[in-house]
């Protein structure tokens, strides 16, 4: 992944086997943009693509000429990178070329306030190429340094902006985006990922318009009604093909991601920190850096856009020793027992999930202070003896002693009233000066602007840490912030509270993270409200939504797996009737939607007969097997439960194209048989490859394929031969021609609504390629 420059004009050209990304420096010293997208051939010159002879807004005021960092008052009348007041009150800036560097490898940023951010990273410089181009405004001292990463094996440009005060006076930031990208037309459709708390990411798509349309928020986490993340897709654009351009965000704060269609008709993008609620001062000598925008490319449709972002975000934004590790299968207790638990009911059911088979045991909210409901102690985080009356150290070794590890609750940021912590520091909870604080869930939030309350909950959950053998943590975060203020900041600053909020969650983070490297960190926040990959950096791991209904999940992790891995997704088994929506699943399909991601129970293990019993221990099995592949491997978006039809399918390749599952779901049934056939991806066209079913015919269950099975009296390897998929295929068959979904009308007639089946694909060898014939599938559990 090079960076070529050209002198005279000087052009810097990034590239990777993928995307280009071109700038210029015009005559009047600003920079141009080019080019971002498809990979255009190197030891070429592309500064026709921009104005011939751009030396300044002249005549051309108000056109729509592409800089890479436009700023208002001079011309350009689109929305800004950037925008400034003075010490004179002048918000005019003329940012002028000063010099480039060009850094092999990408650095981590400065340690002022940029250090805290979240950045993707790399472990071998010839993993990526950096260019600094650095501008300044002679008249302020304001300089402006513009890094560009661009990395060698994913389609994806890494972007952020450090502004320097050079000058003998303040400068008042107004808006400081972290990527501002200019495209020569505008037919697209933005697609977002929106929603509310328990149904998240939810895909929602826009032809783009003349003017602006953007999402964003101001609540002070990224929040669960738009996600910081938004791509461009052609009209035409599909999962497979058609062009696309991603925008993600690492930063958990309020952000702004806009589109802007100019009156020429071309279109501006831009990204970052919502100005709305940000105004930041840069004292002489002072630097602010802005978080990470990651701008990804396909040619070859959304599928692999995700692809880049996945294995971006999961191999070189993730850190510490959880990133490549297997995670563990763990079961929580919080719709099991709320707050309703003691020590016995706690290792009644971990003894219970033991026995099925969960590796990791998590405690949830209400083990502390006197929190009997969610009025109360947040902030007071000492044990509650009435329910652990031997404390936590104990019930943690009971748990280790069972052999499962212990996973614990916290919700660090914020106090309840009922507090101690309310009592001896009332100022640290946020709230403006001589007006009421909004309560919200019963609680306020903690003022982490201030490095006092930082310091503070370092030590008090660093002591919890330290208290008792914990090997996961489930960091909570269950409202926004009102009345914002920083009661550590002069007024004046006030404009950076929520921004030093926000760094001051990440300190907190990189403090305990540091500490306890080798506890597993999940983020949380109301389900996922704060699901962005700032967080994912520290917690490689987040709670996806607190809608645990199988269906409804559907559409939140099909959602949330266009920007976001299948490492990152918390996904786990609840109880029926949902305790969301009332909704009765069958327990094989609430498994077949929680396989595809880091999967878990929600429920309570001991109130199971024995039928689920043995189909939760069949899942487990199934889920160990196939772990890598789920956590690692390449996942596909087949059929979207947001298209009309009752019908979702998806599926994951191991790594090493060995094998696959795919999942077909049935959302509402209909008695007429189809003939349909779902196209697969990812698999090697030219190998063949042995396709069973999940679950076997050991355990024909009330998942589709084996209770269809069971009833029509056959065993699940007939099944299979009766969907016209017994045996062996070919991964060109599989991916052209497709699998067949077609099923008797009397199996039809036995499935019920909410019905899934699984296929697991075996890649054969040399020699089973060879001997394969298309005699039926293996029977039964082909894992277990
Ligand atoms: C919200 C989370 O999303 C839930 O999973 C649970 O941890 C509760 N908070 C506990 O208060």
């Amino acid at each position: 992944m090079p960076i070529e420059i050209r002198a005279d004009p000087l052009e810097f050209h990034l590239f990777n086997d993928r995307i280009s990304h071109v700038m210029r420096v015009h005559p009047d010293g600003s920079l141009g943009h080019l080019h971002f997208g498809a990979r255009l051939a190197e030891g070429r010159s592309y500064a026709h693509l921009g104005p011939a002879d751009f030396r300044g807004w002249g005549n051309r005021v108000g056109e729509a000429i592409a800089l890479e960092l436009p700023v208002p008052g001079v011309g350009d009348f689109g929305v800004p990178a950037l925008a400034v007041r003075l010490a004179d009150g002048s918000t005019v800036l003329q940012l002028r070329y000063r010099s480039h560097e060009l850094i092999r490898g990408k650095p981590d940023p400065a340690p002022d306030a940029g250090g805290l951010l979240p950045m993707t990273y790399v472990e071998d410089p010839a993993e990526a190429d950096t260019l600094v181009v650095t501008l300044v405004d002679e008249p302020s001292g304001l300089v402006v340094h513009i890094a560009t990463t661009v990395f060698r094996d994913v389609p994806v440009i890494a972007r952020h902006v450090r502004l320097e005060n050079e000058g003998p006076a303040a400068i008042v930031v107004e808006e400081a985006h972290s990527v501002v990208l200019d495209l020569p037309d505008a037919r697209w459709d933005m697609l977002q990922l929106s929603g509310t708390w328990a149904s998240e990411n939810q895909v929602t798509t826009r032809r783009l318009r003349p003017g602006r349309q953007s999402v964003g928020s101001e609540r002070g986490t990224s929040g669960p009604d738009h996600n910081p993340f938004i791509t461009l897709v052609r009209p035409d654009t599909t999962e497979t093909a058609g062009e696309a351009i991603g925008f993600s965000l690492v930063y958990s704060g309020n952000f702004l991601a806009e589109a802007e269609v100019a009156p020429f008709g071309s279109t501006r993008v831009r990204i970052g920190i919502n100005p709305s609620t940000f105004r930041w001062t840069l004292d002489p000598g002072a630097a602010l850096t802005t978080p990470e925008a990651l701008v990804s490319w396909s040619g070859a449709g959304l599928g692999a856009l995700s692809h880049g972002l996945h294995e971006l975000l999961r191999d070189r934004l993730a850190r510490g020793s959880w990133r490549d590790r297997p995670r563990p299968i763990l079961l929580n207790n919080w719709e099991a027992t709320y707050f309703d638990f003691d020590e016995d009911r706690l290792l009644t059911i971990a003894t219970s999930a033991r026995d099925l088979g969960v590796e990791l045991f998590v405690l949830d909210d209400g083990w502390f202070g006197r929190r009997d409901n969610d009025d109360t102690s947040l902030g007071d985080w000492t044990v509650d003896r009435r329910k652990l009356p031997k404390g936590l150290a104990h019930l943690a070794e009971r748990v280790h002693e069972l052999g499962l590890s212990f996973g614990l609750w916290i919700e660090p940021e914020m106090v309840s009233e009922h507090s101690e912590l309310f009592i001896a520091h009332p100022e640290w909870a946020i709230g403006a000066p001589g007006r009421a604080r909004t309560e919200s869930r019963s609680q306020y939030v903690l003022d982490l602007s201030r490095p006092e309350v930082v310091d503070h909950l370092e030590a008090a959950i660093g002591g919890v840490l330290r208290s008792a053998r914990i090997d996961y943590i489930k960091w909570d975060m269950n409202r926004p912030i009102t009345e914002p203020f920083g009661s550590g900041l002069e007024p004046a600053r006030q404009g950076e509270f929520f921004h030093r909020y926000v760094l001051g969650v990440y300190d907190l983070y990189r403090r305990l993270t540091t500490a306890h490297p080798d506890v597993l960190f999940e983020s949380c926040a109301s389900g996922g409200a704060r699901f962005d990959p700032g967080l994912l950096a520290y917690a490689p791991q987040a709670w996806t939504s607190d809608d645990t209904d199988a269906i409804e999940r559907l559409k939140i992790q099909w959602g949330t797996s266009i920007a976001y891995p299948l490492s990152g997704m918390g996904a786990h088994v609840a109880a029926v009737p949902n305790h969301q929506t009332s909704r009765v699943s069958p327990i094989d399909t609430r498994a077949a939607v929680a396989f595809f991601g880091v999967f878990g129970y929600e429920l309570d293990p001991t109130t199971l007969g024995d039928a689920d019993r043995s189909a939760v221990m069949d899942q487990i099995r199934f889920y160990r097997t196939h772990r890598e592949t789920f956590q690692r491997g390449r996942f596909h978006r087949l059929r979207s439960p947001f298209d009309p039809g009752d019908r979702a399918a998806w599926m994951v390749v191991a790594d090493d194209g060995g094998s696959a599952v795919v999942a077909d779901f049935v959302i509402l049934n209909h008695p007429v048989p189809a003939t349909e056939r779902l196209r697969l991806a990812g698999l090697d066209p030219a190998a063949r490859y042995r396709i069973a079913m999940w679950p076997g015919a050991e355990r024909a269950s009330g998942q589709a394929g084996g209770r269809a099975a069971r009833q029509a009296g056959v065993r699940s390897d007939e099944a299979i031969a009766s969907l016209g998929n017994a045996g062996v295929r070919g991964g060109d068959e599989l991916m052209e021609v497709g699998l067949s979904l077609h099923a008797h009308r009397h199996e039809i007639a036995a499935w019920g609504d909410f019905a899934a089946r699984v296929f697991v694909l075996e890649r054969l060898g040399d020699a089973g390629a060879q001997t394969a014939g298309a005699g039926p599938a293996a029977p039964g559990h082909p894992h277990g």
